[in-house]
């Protein structure tokens, strides 16, 4: 299939975004402005279109470790000053890195994200200094740095800001060569003009080399994979959560004898389905009690959210469709548009009812999964009533009946 992965990234980016807005109290599009400064220094360097292309997607990603919820859990209760929490954690950069090991990357990068905090100077987490520390990493601590140096200044980009900025990234946190790219920057307005919110897409776009190439299912799989991942580790509470769907989307599309194509997608859509759960606060997901109809309407949302990351990526149709339609009911009580039978088609119907089917058999912290016959009977009342296919359900029945 014709496909861009970083056409893919930026287009989820916000999900990815969401996070550190959640975790950090950062301002919104916070990885893109940290990737399109990246590129920025990336362009001035004499590097690859490929090794440009991989900067775009791991200063993307560079934060992704951080939905990680148990890395929050660990960390002292009085360090409740978001960048402090943040700055105190190497966790994310362990698991950050972990997560996108199967990334298909154009260069074959190693420890980027691991040493993303690293400093020239020796004084990151892991004391890596000078030339051991990966270039890239490099540029995005620096970029990443002008984030947290300016939401503090409350976002000026005045020429005076920006360079307080520069000297401050070159006392230490970068090479001599990148603190002379950083001086040439602060000289060229155009550069922190490109930072509002309204510019910073277009001009992020304009920096990544276009790769559209023909990319087979199987590795765009590898990248929906990591975002299965970044999901599923958000919420202790639904910790195998996606992982489940995609392995019991896989088992049913052999069920029915699916084609590889079309089991490729099913299994995209699976890993993908609950990417908007990225936009929700774990203050509200992590609740071990009946939700609140406001904490509700809230949750509820992360279906549209994901229709919105999904929705403008080229050969995506059918995959968005069956991943944001996977809370719709047949009798057209569901959510979020309150779709009908009639504007579900099979996939959507069967990514509904193996939703439900997950979600009732996997082990919550606050209580263990069902057993198989005890969730078929409860999809069982609910195509009974209206909700669910009847028929799929049974065939879900068929299939799991005798390995679960
Ligand atoms: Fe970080
Ligand atoms: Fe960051
Ligand atoms: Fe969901
Ligand atoms: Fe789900």
């Amino acid at each position: 299939m014709q496909f861009s992965l970083n056409d893919f990234l930026i287009a989820v980016s916000f999900a990815l975004d969401f996070v550190e807005m959640d975790r950090l109290g950062m301002q919104s599009n916070h990885g893109k402005r940290t990737a399109y400064l990246t590129l920025c220094i990336a362009r001035r360097l004499d590097l690859s279109e490929e090794e440009v292309y991989d900067a775009a997607a791991l200063s993307i990603l560079h934060d992704n470790g951080l939905s990680e919820s148990s890395l929050y859990e660990q960390l002292p209760q009085e360090w409740n000053h978001a960048v402090t929490r943040f700055e105190g954690s190497r966790g994310h950069c362990v698991i950050g890195e972990k997560n996108v090991k199967d990334y298909p990357f154009l260069t074959e990068p190693e420890g980027v994200i691991l040493y993303h905090h690293e400093r020239y100077d020796g004084n990151g987490f892991f004391g890596l200094k000078g030339d051991e520390i990966p270039l890239i990493s490099l540029i995005i601590a620096a970029a990443d740095s002008f984030e947290n140096y300016f939401k503090y200044a409350g976002g000026d980009y005045s020429h005076e800001k920006v360079l307080e900025w520069v000297n401050s990234c070159e006392a230490g946190m970068v090479s001599p060569q990148l603190a002379a790219i950083l001086h040439q920057m602060a000289e060229d307005q155009s550069v922190w003009e490109n930072l509002s919110n309204d510019r910073i897409e277009p001009a992020l776009d304009a920096l990544v080399p276009s790769f559209e190439m023909e990319v087979p299912l199987d590795k765009i799989r590898q990248v929906t994979g990591v975002f299965s991942r970044i999901v599923d580790s958000k919420s202790s509470f639904t910790r195998r959560h996606s992982k489940g769907l995609a392995e019991k989307a896989a088992r049913m599309a052999e069920y029915y004898k699916k084609g590889q194509e079309e089991t490729a997608r099913l299994v995209i859509a699976a890993d993908l389905h609950d990417l908007g759960k990225l936009a929700v606060p774990n203050s509200i997901l992590d609740v071990p009690r009946a939700l609140t109809p406001e904490e509700f309407e809230t949750v509820k949302r992360h279906v549209y959210y994901t229709r919105v990351a999904l929705e403008n990526i080229r050969g995506f149709e059918d995959i968005t469709e069956w991943a944001a339609n996977h809370h719709e009911k047949l009798n057209g009580k569901g959510y979020p548009f309150g779709k009908t039978g009639d504007e579900l088609d099979f996939n959507s119907r069967l990514m509904g009812c193996l939703d439900v089917y997950q979600a009732l058999t996997e082990d919550r912290p606050y209580r263990k999964g069902m057993a198989h016959s005890q969730a078929i009977k409860v999809l069982s009342d609910m195509a009974k009533n209206g909700f669910v296919d009847n028929s799929i359900t049974k065939d879900i029945d068929q299939a799991f009946g005798f390995v679960i």
